[in-house]
């Protein structure tokens, strides 16, 4: 088959004395949400590297994980150092993980070359330090001097060229983790594997944001479904209404070359032809279901309609292989959550004869909670990175990989 990245330097491949009690510095994606109390809301990242971190434990080495978690911009907040990643991953794994209170430094060093084969640590943040978004070479070479091999695990963060996720492979020799090998070979299946049709769902609420991917969805598969909150500013492309709905009026002209561009290349390309309506943006508001002709002045498009749900139903039901992100509607208040829940039901109902592919924190959020991870074929643990993957970009995270 084909696909991208297929020669990488693996972590799977070293052996015996090449990876036996070495010190491995492994970039892990712990961007998890946490809730009001500052405990880990949903763990699917950190599980996502246990074989990775398992591998290492079977092979007595020192494994020191760090991550990034949120946006501290270059300072120490608070709410976001990775004290509660580190008690969820000791639940997990059921064994001790030491976090320290900063990722580079004298101290920081200390403790970690004393540290006995089969010991984990945690940094802190590394993005309370400027150096790791600026890519900064010196602070790369910080990171390096704890360790004697770097693992890349953090799929969810190889679109960005960081300290940790680029520049760190310069100082140290990098192999990809067992998730980062498994997301590849994942979305490589999903883009370069004959099978046919192969549908795209994409949700969530901006057209901006999600240009480049429309545009490549278009052109790779064989139907694009669009729902959320960008699904109302193609429908005022088409013309219509759309009352007090999310809507970007400099993307209309982009909604309606890339409608036109589908319509030439021949593929299926399915706008909500209804919506489900409220009146104000909460969960108590009136609301009912209209043809996207009939949405007026005093509406709010909350969720796709009942009729788009059966025709984006039939449609995925008829394909080999599918894409989704971003949800439907707005599944966070339960009211408007049946479009974004039908589908994700119908998906499922496919398992084993579709390959099924979804990413993005939101569409995965709506998938947990209905209990229906394990019926997808795989869960992307990045919803940026999966999208650049998917349009075909290069990820920095991944080019410092090859071979
Ligand atoms: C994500 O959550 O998509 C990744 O962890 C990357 O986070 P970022 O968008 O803040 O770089």
């Amino acid at each position: 088959m084909k696909g991208k990245y297929q020669s990488l330097s693996l972590l799977e491949d070293l052996k015996g004395n090449e990876i036996e009690k070495k010190r491995v510095l492994v970039r892990v994606d712990f961007n998890v949400p946490l809730d009001e109390k500052l405990n880990v809301k949903d763990d699917t990242r950190i599980r996502a590297s246990l074989d990775t971190i398992k591998y290492l434990l079977s092979n007595n080495c020192i494994v020191i994980l760090m991550s990034h978690l949120g946006r501290p911009k270059g300072h120490v907040e608070e709410k976001l150092r990775m004290d509660p990643v580190a008690l969820s991953l000791e639940n997990i794994l059921q064994r001790r993980v030491i976090k320290l209170d900063d990722c580079i430094g004298e101290d920081v060093q200390k403790i970690i070359f004393k540290l006995n084969p089969g010991e984990i640590v945690l940094l802190e943040n590394l993005r309370f330090h400027q150096g790791e978004e600026d890519n900064d070479p010196v602070f790369s070479q910080q990171l390096a001097s704890l360790a004697d091999i770097y693992v890349d695990d953090a799929f969810g963060a190889a679109h960005r060229a960081h300290a940790s996720t680029a520049g760190i492979a310069s100082y140290l020799p990098a192999y990809a983790g067992f998730l980062m090998a498994q997301e590849i070979k994942s979305l490589n299946r999903l883009m370069f594997h004959s099978d046919r049709p192969f549908i795209s769902i994409i949700g969530g609420a901006k057209v901006s944001s999600k240009i480049e991917i429309l545009d490549r969805l278009t052109e790779i598969s064989d139907g694009v479904l669009i729902g959320g909150g960008m699904a109302y500013t193609f429908i005022a492309a088409q013309g219509f209404e759309i009352g007090k709905s999310i809507y970007e009026e400099d993307q209309i002209k982009f909604c309606k070359e890339l409608m036109e561009k589908a319509k030439i290349m021949e593929k299926v390309f399915l706008i909500p032809e209804d919506v489900n309506i409220a009146f104000e943006f909460t969960q108590d508001s009136d609301s009912f279901n209209v043809s996207k002709e009939k949405i007026e002045k005093n509406m709010i498009g909350m969720d796709i309609g009942n009729r788009t749900i059966e025709s984006f139903k039939k449609v995925i039901s008829n394909s080999k292989k599918i894409f989704w992100n971003g949800p439907l509607g707005v599944f966070e208040m339960d009211k408007f959550a049946k479009g974004t829940n039908e589908i994700a039901r119908q998906i499922a109902s496919l398992h084993g004869k579709v390959f099924s592919v979804v990413g993005g924190g939101d569409s995965i959020a709506a998938i947990n909670k209905l209990g229906l991870i394990n019926k997808f074929s795989h869960i992307s643990t990045g919803g940026g990175a999966s999208l650049e993957y998917v349009a075909g970009r290069n990820l920095p995270g991944i080019e410092v990989l090859k071979k």
